[in-house]
C-alpha cells in the first residue's frame, strides 16, 4: 500500500500512488483563489438577500465548504443528492434523487452549489425539478465545466474552471467513490 507522493514530472505535478499516476490539472493555490473570486461575486449580487445553497451530494461537499466561508452574507444550506452515472465513468443519462432537500424553497433565492457540468442532463433535471417548487429565483455555481458538445444551454452563472473532455477526480470527484480528498484536481493518467 503506502501514501499519495506529489512528485514533479517535465514540469507538472503528478500523483503516484503504486502503479497508479494522476496528472494535476487544478493546484490548490489556483482553487484557492478561484474559490474565492466566486465568493466574492455572490457576496456582491447576493448583497440584502439570503439564498439558500443547495449542494449536490457528494461530489461538491469540498467545493461548498469552501465557497461558503468566501461568502460574505447570511446563506443556509440545503443538500440533494442524485445518481446518474452508477459506477462508471459513462453517464447513464437517468438522473434518479436519491436523497431530496429538507426544505422548503418556495419564494426563496437558490443556488445550486455543482461539482461539474458533463453532458448536462444533471443539471437540467435539477434546475426543472427545483423550479417546479416555486422559488424566487434559481442560480447555478459549478467548479468546472468540461468542454463537451451539448445539446442545451449551458446555465452555468458562476463558473470556476473550463476543463477538457477528460475525466477528473480530486477536491470531491470521485471515480468509484475514491481520490475525493485530493486537494487538487487532476485526471488519472494510467491505472493497474
Ligand atoms: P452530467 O449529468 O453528464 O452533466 O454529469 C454530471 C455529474 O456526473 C457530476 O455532478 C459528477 O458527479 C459526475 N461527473 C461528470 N464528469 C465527471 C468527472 O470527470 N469526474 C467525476 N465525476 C464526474
Ligand atoms: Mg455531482
Amino acid at each position: 500500500m503506502g501514501l499519495y507522493k506529489l512528485k514533479k514530472i517535465n514540469g507538472g505535478k503528478v500523483l503516484i500512488y503504486n502503479n497508479m499516476k494522476i496528472k494535476v490539472l487544478i493546484d490548490e493555490k489556483k482553487l484557492r483563489r478561484r474559490v474565492r473570486e466566486l465568493g466574492q461575486e455572490i457576496t456582491r449580487d447576493y448583497k440584502n438577500k439570503n439564498p439558500v445553497l443547495v449542494s449536490v451530494l457528494r461530489g461538491s461537499f469540498i467545493f461548498v465548504a469552501d465557497i461558503c466561508r468566501e461568502i460574505k452574507i447570511p446563506v443556509t444550506f440545503d443538500f440533494m443528492a442524485v445518481s446518474s452515472y452508477g459506477n462508471s465513468k459513462a453517464s447513464s443519462g437517468i438522473v434518479r434523487i436519491t436523497k431530496d432537500l429538507e426544505f422548503s424553497i418556495e419564494n426563496k433565492e437558490v443556488i445550486i452549489i455543482e461539482d461539474i457540468v458533463d453532458s448536462g442532463r444533471t443539471l437540467n433535471y435539477l434546475v426543472k425539478n427545483l423550479q417546479a417548487r416555486n422559488p424566487k429565483n434559481i442560480e447555478v455555481c459549478a467548479l468546472l465545466d468540461k468542454d463537451v458538445p451539448r445539446k442545451t444551454e449551458n446555465k452555468v452563472k458562476y463558473k470556476g474552471f473550463d476543463i477538457p473532455n477528460k475525466f477528473v477526480v480530486g477536491y470531491g470527484l470521485d471515480f468509484e467513490e475514491k481520490y475525493r480528498n485530493f486537494p487538487f484536481i487532476g485526471y488519472i493518467e494510467n491505472e493497474q
